[in-house]
């Protein structure tokens, strides 16, 4: 079954073509990241019309890789939510369109879900021995830029959730953590390149364990990477209270910050990274241990960081019970069609109401469970 998906949820415009599930035939993806970069992050507006401009090139290169005729595609899969609405329209409309003009059937798929079943995925270059698909009962570390969640999936589409964020996705962490520490957008993988030179000992932020639940708490870590920020580069002072009179003309007096040596951006960015990864990767093998998992999985683009993947293993390693855990590359750890179409796949075989009318909606705010 070859199923054409859509991905618009952010700011990735993406189309893919997945055979079965597991077979990427094409996996096109136009980033946006060069455009939202000068505002420092995501301008939900200008993603929208971004969706726009890029869907229909995007689709023509997916279809001419794949080299499939319309005929060849069995059914036409969109993400539908979580993510922002506008974005969302747009993968949504496009789907319907194909749908009805195709006469394929239609397939709403979650986005945290999507991200979970890019595990399916065969990666590039890879054959099906050499990845061979998640074994039942796992646990799924769901880790992006809005959603930081442990679920355990008892089979497909069975989900329960055993913990989440109490307040910052780990992936706007490293976004904060970036802009505080000057080094732009998207955050992560610019976080991830500047700890590979630091020393994350250096700083040994306060772990949030909220002991007992497998939630977890990114604020306080955010908080106290400011603070060590402020150490050497104080805040500007608070602006004088509004005194009355026209204050319009006058110009605004800028004091100079007072430096206290080179900012150790490098060994910040390290003892963030450590902080944040070993609370994600202890709680995730804690929740397999406790439910007998068979296999350890992650999703998200923050299941792209290095130092994320190395702590999850070496904690594992340490376990009486061998559990497998496995990561998609990279490329598939992001936003992108085909982990779309992988989801849709098994939603089709495994769920009754898997098929959309054309009335399908958008919906924002879509929790996985
Ligand atoms: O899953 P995703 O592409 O979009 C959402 O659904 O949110 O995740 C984007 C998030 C961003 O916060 C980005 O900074 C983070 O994933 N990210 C990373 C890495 N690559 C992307 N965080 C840490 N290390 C990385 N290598
Ligand atoms: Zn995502």
């Amino acid at each position: 079954m070859n199923i054409l998906a859509l991905e618009t949820s952010c700011d990735e415009t993406s189309a893919a073509i997945v055979r079965d599930g597991r077979h990427i035939l094409a996996n096109v993806i136009a980033s946006q990241i060069d455009i939202h970069q000068k505002y420092g992050g995501v301008v939900p507006e200008v993603a929208s019309r971004q969706h726009i401009l890029y869907i229909t090139p995007v689709l023509k290169e997916t279809l001419e890789t794949a080299n499939l005729s319309w005929a060849e595609i069995d059914a036409v899969a969109v993400t539908n939510g979580p993510g922002l609405a506008g974005a969302l329209l747009v993968g949504v409309n496009v789907g319907k369109a194909i749908a009805f003009a195709r006469q394929k059937p239609l397939i709403g798929v979650n986005h945290l879900e999507s991200h979970i079943y890019s595990n399916w995925l065969i990666p590039p270059q890879t054959g099906d021995k050499a990845h061979p698909a998640p074994q039942f009962p796992l646990i799924c570390l769901v880790v992006s830029g809005g959603h930081t969640e442990i679920v355990l999936i008892s089979g497909h589409g069975h989900y329960k959730l055993l913990g989440k964020t109490q307040d910052d996705a780990a992936g706007e962490a490293f976004d904060k953590v970036a802009r505080l520490l000057g080094l732009g957008y998207p955050g992560g993988p610019l976080v991830e390149q500047a700890a590979q030179s630091g020393d994350p000992t250096r700083f040994p932020f306060t772990r949030s364990w909220l002991r007992g639940t497998y939630d977890f708490s990114f604020s306080g870590l955010k908080t106290a990477v400011l603070r060590k920020v402020e150490e050497y580069r104080p805040a500007p002072p608070k602006p004088a209270p509004f005194s009355g009179g026209n204050q319009q003309d006058k110009p605004i007096k800028q004091t100079p910050l007072a430096l206290n040596g080179d900012l150790p951006v490098a060994d910040i960015a390290a003892s963030f990274q450590q902080a944040a990864v070993e609370t994600l990767a202890t709680k995730t093998v804690a929740a397999a241990e406790a439910h007998g998992a068979k296999a350890i999985i992650i999703a998200g683009g923050v299941a792209a960081n290095k130092a994320l993947r190395a702590a999850l293993s070496e904690q594992a390693a340490h376990l009486a019970k061998p559990i497998s855990i496995s990561f998609p590359p990279p490329i598939l750890c992001t936003d992108n069609g085909a982990m779309v179409a992988a989801a849709a796949y098994f939603k089709f075989r495994y769920a009754k109401e898997a098929i959309a009318e054309l009335s399908l909606d958008i919906r924002p705010q879509w929790e996985l469970t």
